[in-house]
């Protein structure tokens, strides 16, 4: 593997990634494609734009121009796919972005895969294309076999771009491999996910908003351990294959913002429970057997120690999510680009 696209690399997830890849992977030409959203900061690429090996380009998945240009400029080898639309409220308030980015963006890098020859795609895709598991029975996981049944236009718009892919794999041949990984914590979270979003309140003594009773389980794995995942899987994962990642961490969220507040040494009485998310998953549980057995992954990172570096990381960097909050993170994307 010598020159790797990264797509959604200003994105919590491909932003570590970005970083896991040019530290073990020194020799690698590294070019990030994001079209900088909401969602998207450059300044979680702040250090990445240090090192040579690393170029960004600011672009949009589904611009298929664009998307074909820069395949014709680069030759990739392999394409990691992180950008999507990933918020599940925001999918219940407005779909249609949703559909576009990660399904048709998903389709013109499947395109530009087989025009240009790629040798490798990987999707990251999510558990919630398995839609959820009852609470009473915690002897079900998902394993790579559980049905698709989706709960939201974000899960389904998911659930929508991995059919895709496997059916371009099936039908063209298009070299696809993905990952549905359960969900991930650490530095570069976007502040309105639960567990920045409880920092950062928490830090200013703001309400802690729980949705229903806060006894919604997510199976909670360190970003870092999903990085070394997905670049185990473009390096050895065999083409055709769904891998789960996940680190058997399953938490209630009102266990998660307990936790929080102790670390912080903050008072319980900040807890407000709010009305529920319309369809909201009860709980999500990964069995991530296949990985271990065919390619050796475990998790590294323990949550007790996960939780306490990612609260610290936030308290050290408190200008990078105060800035998302005052706005300012967007004024220093437009002087990038100036
Ligand atoms: P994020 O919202 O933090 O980042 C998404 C990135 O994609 C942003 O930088 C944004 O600017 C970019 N983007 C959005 N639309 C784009 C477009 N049309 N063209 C180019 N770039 C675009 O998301 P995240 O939490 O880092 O998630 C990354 C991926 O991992 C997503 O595909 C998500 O479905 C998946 N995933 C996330 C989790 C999790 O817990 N966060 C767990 C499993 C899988
Ligand atoms: O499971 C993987 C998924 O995890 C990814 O595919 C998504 O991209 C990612 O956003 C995440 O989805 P969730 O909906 O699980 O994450 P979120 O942080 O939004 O919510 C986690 C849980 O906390 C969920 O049960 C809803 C609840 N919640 C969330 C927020 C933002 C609250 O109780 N209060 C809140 O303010």
């Amino acid at each position: 593997m010598k020159k790797l696209l990264v797509t959604g690399g200003a994105g919590f997830i491909g932003g570590n990634f970005v970083y896991y890849m040019l530290e073990n992977y020194p020799d690698i030409q590294l070019v990030c494609l994001d079209a900088l959203t909401y969602a998207g900061n450059l300044e979680t690429l702040k250090g990445a734009f240090k090192n040579p090996n690393f170029k960004f380009v600011k672009g949009d998945i589904t611009d298929r121009k664009l998307v074909f240009e820069l395949f014709e400029e680069e030759d990739f080898d392999c394409i990691v796919n992180f950008a999507a639309e990933s918020h599940v409220d925001r999918s219940i308030e407005a779909p249609e972005v949703f559909l576009k980015t990660n399904i048709l963006g998903t389709q013109v890098l499947l395109d530009a895969c087989n025009k240009f020859g790629t040798e490798r795609f990987h999707q990251v895709s999510t558990d919630e294309v398995y839609g959820d598991l009852p609470l009473d029975r915690p002897d079900l996981m998902f394993t790579e076999e559980t049905p698709i049944h989706t709960s939201s236009p974000y899960s389904a718009s998911k659930a929508s771009a991995d059919l895709l892919a496997l059916a371009y794999n099936r039908t063209f041949g298009t070299p696809v491999t993905i990952s549905r990984c359960s969900n991930n914590y650490g530095p570069y979270q976007f502040p309105e996910k639960l567990i920045p979003l409880m920092i950062a309140n928490a830090t200013h003594g703001k309400p802690l908003p729980v949705y229903g009773e806060g006894l919604n389980v997510r199976d909670w794995l360190y970003v870092e351990d999903h990085c070394r995942a997905i670049a185990l899987i473009i390096e050895k994962g065999k083409i055709g294959e769904v891998y789960n990642i996940g680190g058997h961490n399953e938490k209630a969220n009102i266990e998660v913002v307990k936790t929080i507040i102790s670390v912080l040494g903050k008072d319980e009485s900040l807890i407000t429970y709010v009305k529920d998310r319309p369809g909201h998953d009860r709980r999500y549980a990964i069995d991530p057997a296949k990985i271990h057995a065919e390619l050796g992954w475990l998790p590294q990172t323990k949550f007790d120690d996960g939780i306490e570096r990612t609260i610290k990381w936030y308290m050290d960097n408190t200008s990078w999510w105060e800035n998302i909050f005052n706005g300012k993170y967007k004024s220093y994307t437009a002087e990038m680009f100036e």
